[in-house]
């Protein structure tokens, strides 16, 4: 697997409703340095997980065009009421995505919500216990980005957030990223990135990306 290295300085992640727990939102480092590498102004980025909002935010700093789609009601409304494009996020599951017409992106940016394998709540179906295999989350983490690939331009490229999981096992979430996204996308490489700066958290020195090619 081709990999490289790459510092940035962390930023501490934007924050979400009181009361919410937004452990799970990513540092806004990570589409800063993607978007304003791999797109130019006024290209549009899409984000199928787009949680609090994160990918829109930035994208709209950086005079780019956002779109997204979250699962969740609460972190739907306030991405939403975060973004100037409020009405190019929308509330729905992403393997929905195309009953949206969403125009065809230029680049697409996301952290999926990760599955522990020896978990039995797959974040991908709310915890519903029919779906509560790993495989399933990960058959359906691929289905969504194969709709993801179809509003893709040709060749656009794809960042996924990832990182492999300790619980009672490791699961190695990079490794099963990696091929199923690979069975629909190019791989390009794989991205190590390691925070610097005061605020870079002891428990969160460095994590991963993901990059393909539509
Ligand atoms: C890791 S979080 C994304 C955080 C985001 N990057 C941010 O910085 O706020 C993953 C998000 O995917 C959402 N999600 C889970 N299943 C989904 C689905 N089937 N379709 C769309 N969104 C989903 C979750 O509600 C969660 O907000």
């Amino acid at each position: 697997m081709k990999f490289k290295t790459i510092s940035l300085p962390y930023e501490r992640p934007l924050g979400g409703p009181a009361d919410e727990d937004n452990s799970d939102q990513y540092t806004a480092a990570i589409p800063r340095n993607v978007i304003s590498l791999h797109s130019s102004e006024n290209d549009l980025i899409f984000d199928p997980f787009i949680g609090f909002g994160t990918t829109a935010i930035i994208a709209e700093e950086l005079n780019r065009i956002p779109y997204g789609i979250e699962a969740d009601r609460i972190r739907f409304e306030w991405a939403a009421g975060q973004v100037q494009h409020w009405n190019h996020i929308v509330h729905d599951d992403a393997l929905n995505l195309k009953n949206y017409n969403f125009p065809k992106m230029d680049l697409c940016v996301t952290s999926p919500p990760f599955m522990p394998m020896d978990d039995d709540w797959n974040p991908l179906y709310s915890g519903d216990p029919n779906y509560a295999e790993y495989s399933q989350y990960l058959g359906k983490l691929e289905s969504i980005l194969i709709k993801t690939k179809e509003i893709m331009k040709p060749g656009a490229p794809l960042f996924i957030h990832t990182d492999d999981i300790e619980t009672s096992v490791i699961t190695p979430l990079i490794n099963d990223m990696h091929n199923i996204t690979s069975k629909h996308f190019d791989f390009v490489e794989m991205i190590k990135i390691e925070f610097s700066g005061e605020e870079t958290p002891d428990d969160y020195q460095s994590t991963h990306l993901l990059h393909f090619r539509a």
